[in-house]
C-alpha cells in the first residue's frame, strides 16, 4: 500500500493528503477526548460511526444546496473531501440550554431558549477555544463582515434542516458545532461547511426521555458511547439492526 503523506492529525481525526489536488483523505480516529483532551480514551466504533453519520448529513445538505467540502465516503473509515482555508473559529448554534453557556449566564439545563443563538469560540487549544463576537472576530482578521454573514447564514440553514432531520428520528437538537473554511474554486472563493457533523459535536436528547445520545454519554461518564451513537444511526436509517457487527466484532477488510 502506498504511503499517504499526512497533513494533520487532531484528536478525533487525521487528514491525508488526497489523490488530486485540491482534495484530501479525512480519517475518523476511535479516540474520544473531552475538556480540550484531559480525558481521553481509545472507543472501538466510534470512528466507523462518525463517518457514516456525517457522510449521511453532509450529502443531504449538499443535495439541498448548502455548500459542504464533502466528496464521497472512500471506505469504513474515510471520506474524500475538498481542502478549505479553515476559519479559525468554532460555530455553535444552541435550541436549547445546556453544557457552558447554563453557567455562564445562569440558566438550567434544558431551557429552550427565546430562539436559536448562534455563539463563536476563537480556535485555540492554548487559550481553551474562548467565547468571542463579532467584534474580535472582524477586528482581528479572523472572517470579513461578509464571511461572517455567510456562516451565520449556512448555520441558521443548517439548524433548520438538522432540527427537522432529527426531529424525524425522535430526537432533540439541543445545539451543535460546525466550522466553516474558504473554498477557493477558479478564481471564485466561498464558504463551506467544512469538519464532520456526527454526535462529537452535537447535543441529541431522546425526545420522550431526555436521555443523551451524544458525547455528553462519554464527558459525564454515563453510558456507553458507541451504544448511543449506533442508535442515532439506526433512528436516522443509516444502520439496520444487522449491521450492528459492523461496529464492532471481525470484520471483511478491502
Ligand atoms: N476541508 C478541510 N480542509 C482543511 N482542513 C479541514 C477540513 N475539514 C476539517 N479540517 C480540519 O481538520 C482537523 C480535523 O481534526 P480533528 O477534528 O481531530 O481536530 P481537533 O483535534 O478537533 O483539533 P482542532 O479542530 O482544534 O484543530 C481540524 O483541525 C479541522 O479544522
Ligand atoms: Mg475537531
Amino acid at each position: 500500500m502506498n504511503r499517504r503523506r499526512k497533513i494533520y492529525e487532531g484528536k478525533a481525526k487525521t487528514l491525508y493528503e488526497g489523490p488530486e489536488p485540491g482534495t484530501l483523505v479525512q480519517h475518523f480516529k476511535d479516540d474520544a477526548t473531552a475538556g480540550n483532551g484531559a480525558k481521553h480514551e481509545i472507543i472501538e466504533g466510534k470512528g466507523v460511526l462518525n463517518n457514516r453519520i456525517s457522510e449521511y448529513i453532509f450529502t443531504k445538505l449538499n443535495e439541498l444546496g448548502i455548500p459542504t467540502h464533502f466528496v464521497r465516503r472512500m471506505n469504513m473509515r474515510e471520506q474524500l473531501i475538498r481542502e478549505v482555508e479553515i476559519i479559525p473559529l468554532e460555530v455553535v448554534v444552541r435550541n436549547i440550554a445546556a453544557g457552558s453557556i447554563c453557567p455562564r449566564l445562569g440558566l438550567e439545563s434544558g431551557t429552550r431558549l427565546p430562539r436559536s443563538i448562534i455563539e463563536f469560540y476563537y480556535k485555540d487549544d492554548a487559550l481553551n477555544d474562548p467565547i468571542v463576537s463579532e467584534e474580535h472576530i472582524t477586528a482581528f482578521g479572523w472572517a470579513n463582515p461578509q464571511e461572517l454573514d455567510d456562516i451565520m447564514t449556512l448555520a441558521v440553514r443548517i439548524n433548520d434542516f438538522l432540527s427537522g432531520l432529527f426531529m424525524g428520528a425522535g430526537i432533540q437538537l439541543v445545539d451543535f458545532k460546525i466550522e466553516c473554511g474558504r473554498l477557493y474554486q477558479d478564481d471564485t472563493m466561498r464558504i463551506v461547511l467544512a469538519d464532520e457533523i456526527s454526535p462529537d459535536n452535537c447535543r441529541l436528547w431522546d425526545a420522550k426521555t431526555q436521555q443523551k445520545l451524544d458525547k455528553d454519554v462519554f464527558r459525564q461518564g454515563i453510558g456507553d458511547l458507541v451504544d448511543s451513537y449506533r442508535e442515532v444511526a439506526q433512528r436516522l436509517g443509516i444502520l439496520v439492526e444487522s449491521e450492528n457487527a459492523l461496529t464492532t466484532g471481525p470484520r471483511l477488510v478491502k
